[in-house]
């Protein structure tokens, strides 16, 4: 026996190395990318705000609860965790699904039954009252939105999905605060610490300046970028409603308060941070103030600060922007820079919706094989709708490149999904027209936009399967492109367009409320009701679900390949991984069978499949029929 290898207080010294060793080592391994970032970002003040931030990791290590201390390890030793082919989001405001966070958590079998294990809970940090944004408008980061309930809800939320193997994404808005915000109070009021917070102006002749190279986010309700303080006698910057005011991350003091704010939340064991409107996080004269090259450093710093303090956390990028913007925020273009893990795809979003409004697929191929790869340790997050509108990021580049032209695509788009397109199928709305440059968005339920609405109304069987076909087709393209999918509440269901939203007049005048209802939890009921609308599109939803885990070659990791089938009316690509096979998904956007050769799209005689839509076949010999609106799902060892 050797009494020394089992020292009565193992357990406490283990409890120390963790705190003191772990620590140290992971800031020897991300200390120097947190280092650069801060002399790049603040040359003057670089030396002070580290030692602010060295403080702040002490105390947050120390505060860090002993299981989110044991998630940090487990992390790192699986940092692919979200990449898992059996990872697949639901996206949800608390209250409109179960009124408040416990009733969320007495909710989690119906998420359990769609193969849920990512839960991404719209904003939920306490807002201003009245008109929010959605809750967008944050008037402090420290509390939850008393409706939905308390941090130690948040808290204990998370704790319950842990315990079911699903995880908690949150949003956090980095880019602005409500006016009603504490610092936005103070800075009103003259205290010089808080004036830095924002950007404020005398008078118009800066904001003249920067308002030539701006883009107007809201030009129908929120029109320009700044917004007149009478009391203050001064002009304030607002990117997006007048009442939410640009935060300015050129202020060290601004960069240390949000890294407080991150580290607080992660210690409620939120799993990933959804870090809104980064885009828009740093201005120079001269451009449009989105997409800078600090953005980039700014959230590759935070990125490094996270790995040092929460590793359990990760970043999901939202920005929704050009296809040439977009991929360096999962790190594209530059293998050893580490930023988001996640971003939203917001191309293959857009590029779905038009291949079915077209029933053409080749400018989705085309503008997709033009999108560079990204570094295989971050991951897309893949989507049909959600909570915004669609915003047609569609460049002239890439619809010249199939003989289009831009601008009449996308307008041909915008009426398409208003349902005033001869033969449009679509039930939806357009988002804040902008008469100057004749850009319109889109608002809309992806099942109104599909066309269920529609046939519902007219009470048409055979329109209402093909609808339903449509709803599947693109839902099978994001259940496998790669990454993390994201099921956005209600789709499972059918859920059409709410017009309830303009009786409120906070949400009146915006028309995304029409696309984010309240769960009816007695229509969620008649998921069990054979026959059904909603019992079809949850089957058909988990089955995508259960299909996908099964396949390993869906791990968010594999290189996709996007393929170039000769006829354009189908899409198609690989996902290839050393280890775990190949995955290939060809579907038909068009109204005409089409049959097509695996050979062609690169399979081996070997692939089976694991799943077909709208009664697609693959017969011996690899000859793939694919009815209109089918697809095939195969894979190969
Ligand atoms: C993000 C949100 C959107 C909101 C905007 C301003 O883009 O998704 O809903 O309006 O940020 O916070
Ligand atoms: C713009 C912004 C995007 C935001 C959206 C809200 O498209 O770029 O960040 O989500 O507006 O409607």
């Amino acid at each position: 026996m050797a009494p020394h290898l089992s020292p009565p207080d193992a357990a406490d010294v283990e409890v120390d190395l963790e705190l003191v060793d772990l620590l140290a080592a992971r800031r020897r391994r991300h200390g120097a990318i947190l280092r650069h970032g801060i002399a790049a970002l603040y040359p003057a003040a670089a030396g002070a705000l580290l030692a602010t931030l060295d403080a702040l990791l002490e105390q947050h290590a120390v505060r860090r609860p002993a299981n989110l201390r044991a998630r940090d390890v487990l992390r790192e030793a699986e940092p692919d965790w979200f990449q898992q082919p059996d990872m697949v989001g639901y996206v949800m405001y608390g209250d409109r699904f179960a009124d408040t966070l416990r009733g969320v958590g007495g909710h989690l079998d119906y998420l359990g039954e769609l193969g849920v294990r990512y839960v991404h809970l719209m904003p939920l940090l306490r807002a201003r009252e009245g008109e929010s944004d959605g809750g967008y408008a944050v008037a402090a980061y420290d509390e939850v939105e008393p409706r939905l309930g308390t941090m130690a809800d948040l808290a204990g939320l998370a704790d319950a999905l842990h315990d079911r193997e699903m995880n908690l994404c949150i949003d956090l808005v980095v880019n602005h605060t409500a006016e009603e915000h504490p610092w936005a109070q103070a800075a009103r009021a003259g205290d010089p610490r808080y004036r830095d917070f924002y950007f404020f102006f005398p008078d118009r002749e800066m904001p003249d300046r920067y308002e030539r190279t701006l883009r107007e986010v809201f030009p129908t309700f929120a029109p320009g970028s700044f917004t007149w303080l009478d009391d203050a006698q001064r002009w304030v910057w607002t990117t997006f409603n007048e009442f939410q005011w640009d935060l300015n991350w050129s202020n060290p003091a601004v960069f240390a308060a949000m890294v407080e704010v991150m580290l607080h939340l992660s210690n409620q064991g939120v799993d990933v941070l959804r870090l809104d409107a980064v885009p828009f996080m740093w201005k120079r004269e001269g451009t449009d103030c989105e997409n800078l090259p600090e953005v980039h450093t700014l959230l590759c710093t935070l990125r490094a600060l996270m790995a040092i303090a929460s590793p359990a956390t990760i970043f999901k990028a939202e920005a929704i922007v050009a296809p040439e913007e977009l991929t360096a925020y999962v790190g594209a273009g530059s293998p050893e820079r580490h930023e988001c893990e996640l971003a939203y795809h917001n191309q293959l979003m857009v590029l779905l919706w038009s291949s079915l409004a077209t029933g053409e697929a080749k400018l989705m191929t085309t503008s997709l094989r033009r999108l560079p790869s990204i570094p295989s340790r971050a991951s897309w997050v893949t989507y049909v709708r959600c909570h915004d509108d669609i915003g047609w990021a569609i460049t002239d580049e890439n619809a010249a490149a199939v003989g289009w032209d831009g601008w009449a695509h996308r307008d041909f788009l915008v009426d398409f999904y208003r349902g005033e397109f001869p033969l449009s199928f679509a039930r939806g709305d357009v988002f804040q027209f902008n008469p100057e440059t004749g850009d319109g968005r889109t608002s809309g339920s992806a099942a109104s936009l599909c066309g269920i609405e529609r046939a519902l109304e007219a009470e048409d069987p055979v329109h209402l399967d093909i609808a339903c076909r449509r709803l599947e087709l693109v839902y099978a393209v994001a259940y496998s492109f790669g990454g993390v999918p994201l099921l956005y509440m209600g789709d499972e269901l059918g859920v059409r367009n709410d017009a309830s939203y303009l009786d409120d007049p906070a949400l009146a005048d915006d028309n995304r409320w029409m696309h984010r209802p309240r769960m009816d939890w007695s229509v969620a009921a008649r998921r069990q009701v054979p026959g059904t609308l909603e019992a079809r599109l949850f089957e058909m939803m988990a089955g995508l679900a259960g299909d996908r885990a099964s396949v390993a070659a869906l791990h968010g990791a594999a290189r996709l390949e996007v393929l170039q089938p000769t006829d354009s009316h189908l899409f198609a690509f690989a996902r290839h991984h050393p280890d775990r096979g190949r995955f290939t998904m060809v579907a038909n956007f068009g109204n005409l069978t089409v049959v097509a050769d695996t050979a062609g799209l690169g399979c081996s005689p070997g692939a089976a499949v694991r799943r077909t839509g709208a009664g697609a076949t693959l017969e011996p010999g690899g000859v793939l029929t694919l009815p209109p609106l089918g697809y095939a799902w195969l894979v190969e060892p």
